[in-house]
């Protein structure tokens, strides 16, 4: 149940190497990430960080918002960089680590782990703010999540446009099983199982 919290070598060091001006020192209010979703299925369920790796967590599905797991931000750069009039920056989720008398906690960016054979993203967090890793995210009008990028018409990339990709399937990612959310780059899911979903911030019910 506890498994997350714990120190590790791994996470030491990711937390050590974050010292250095931050690139996204502004952070939003607290939000539960909530899906809606043609797959009655999913719509209408929530978003918690699932132990995934060594101070890595993906994100799974659950009924109701998790006070614990399922408080997530948006932290974004201090000249408060937009796409399309909307702030852009990363997703984050605090990783409590350390014991009863010594709570901490390791501001976490979401991450895409791309993989050259699929047109499926896999979404992780781990510590830290640096890293081409990190997922370029914001949350539109509707507070509803996006992700921009340059489209590109070969000879000059447009852009960037936002655009809603995020699909829930059934994933295996750093030896874990489990049905958590992704990106899709570009036409259907060929890894099957997936449904495709949107991401809506709504403030946190237990912060
Ligand atoms: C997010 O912002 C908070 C508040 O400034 C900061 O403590 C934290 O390190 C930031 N996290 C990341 C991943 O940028
Ligand atoms: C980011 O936070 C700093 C410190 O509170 C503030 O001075 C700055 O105006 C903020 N940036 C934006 C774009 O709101
Ligand atoms: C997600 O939201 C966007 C923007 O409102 C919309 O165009 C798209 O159809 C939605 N996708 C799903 C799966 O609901």
């Amino acid at each position: 149940m506890l498994g997350f919290l714990f120190t590790s070598a791994a996470l030491a060091a990711a937390i050590i190497s974050t010292t250095s001006a931050q690139n996204f020192p502004n952070q939003s209010a607290p939000y539960n990430l909530k899906l809606s979703s043609a797959e009655t299925a999913l719509d209408g369920k929530f978003l918690w960080a699932c132990h995934s790796g060594a101070a890595m967590e993906q994100l799974c599905i659950s009924d109701t918002p998790s006070d614990l797991t399922g408080i997530f931000f948006l932290n974004t750069t201090s000249i408060g960089s937009t796409v399309s009039g909307f702030l852009t920056g990363a997703l984050v989720y605090n990783l409590p680590y350390g014991d009863e008398d010594d709570k901490q906690i390791a501001s976490s960016a979401l991450r895409f782990a791309w993989n050259p054979v699929s047109n499926i993203i896999f979404n992780y967090f781990q510590p830290g703010d640096e890293g081409s890793e990190i997922a370029s995210v914001g949350l539109d009008a509707d507070n509803k999540l996006f992700v921009p990028a340059y489209v590109d018409d070969v000879i000059t990339p447009n852009g960037p446009e936002i655009f809603y990709q995020w699909q829930v399937c059934h994933t295996q990612f750093m030896g874990y099983k489990y049905q958590a959310l992704v990106w899709l780059t570009v036409g259907n899911p060929l890894d099957g199982d997936c449904q495709a979903v949107n991401v809506t911030a709504v403030p946190a019910s237990g912060a």
